[in-house]
């Protein structure tokens, strides 16, 4: 069972300032729920019930979201409003949600690291909040657990990607082993265009098992002087196995303005499909 899931979210989210400047990126809304919820909710629905977040400065917002709000619930109590409360508050009764802060930003492998006291010593996920995923028929981090109980080793998203942005994502090279899953071969972050070794980007959802710990403690800082996850998949790909695995659905970049206009407009669309649907099944 992987029971677990890891969102590293102490960024300081630059690219969307100044709406970041008080509140946490994780926190920014597309249409009327915060991008981390989108996460959370992907990871219950493939079976996870513990989030751990490892959270920094300035990102207080994210743990009161997932509490209780008693002057919030007293006053909406028994108004035509309450059932916008209720999505929340079925995660906030029903799951757990445990947090720690890196106090420095030395980079994604860094940030998993910091999670190591809130995981222990089992496989887990991993969800990076801003790319925001939707799965066919089943999420993407659900899709990957049933590959995690056929191969049992740390398994990565990946898509395809056109070469002139290859450069921003880690990068797999790897030998096809069953129709869009890799075992992978090498593993670069952040290459050069050029040299990338192939167009499939890693994209943020990952299981990992848990000795990968003991392989990013012992690396050295790599692209951008920061270490990177990359690095230490490379490095447990070398010992045993990774896979890289093709995901079924559709990613947004919400990292950048434009993925996060674009992830708008698909679930305001989809949101109003859905309240059509439901008027007419009433
Ligand atoms: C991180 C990872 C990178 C991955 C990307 C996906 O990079 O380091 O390997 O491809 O997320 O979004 P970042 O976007 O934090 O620079």
């Amino acid at each position: 069972m992987i029971r677990k899931c890891l969102f590293p979210a102490a960024g300081y989210g630059t690219r969307f300032l100044p709406a970041t400047k008080a509140i946490p990126k994780e926190m920014l809304p597309i249409v009327n729920k915060p991008l981390i919820q989108y996460g959370v909710e992907e990871a219950i629905e493939a079976g996870m019930d513990t989030m751990a977040i490892i959270t920094g400065r300035g990102k207080r917002a994210i743990e009161d979201h997932f509490d209780i709000s008693y002057e919030l619930e007293s006053q909406i109590q028994g108004t035509s409003k309450e059932h916008l409360l209720h999505d929340i508050r079925h995660l906030v009764q029903n799951y757990t949600f445990t947090y720690t802060r890196q106090k420095q930003m030395l980079g994604l492998g860094h940030a998993v690291l910091v999670g190591r006291t809130l995981i222990g010593n089992e496989p887990f996920g991993v969800v990076l909040a801003d790319d925001l995923c939707e799965g066919e028929e089943k999420g993407v981090l659900a899709q990957m657990v049933g590959l995690y109980h056929k191969y049992r080793c740390s398994i990565v998203a990946v898509m395809e990607v056109p070469k002139e942005q290859i450069g921003k994502y880690g990068v797999i090279r790897g030998k096809e082993i069953e129709e869009g899953l890799y075992m992978i071969e090498d593993m670069v972050e952040k290459p050069n265009p050029a040299e990338a070794p192939s167009n499939l980007a890693v994209i943020g959802r990952y299981i990992l098992t848990p000795d990968i710990f003991d392989i990013l403690k012992d690396i050295k800082p790599g692209a951008g002087g920061e270490i990177q996850l990359t690095d230490a998949l490379k490095i447990q790909a070398q010992k045993g196995m990774v896979i890289a695995y093709r995901f079924k659905g559709k990613r947004f970049d919400c990292g950048s303005v434009e993925g996060y206009v674009e992830a708008t407009n698909y679930f305001f669309d989809k949101l109003k499909r859905d309240t059509i649907k439901e008027k007419k099944d009433v």
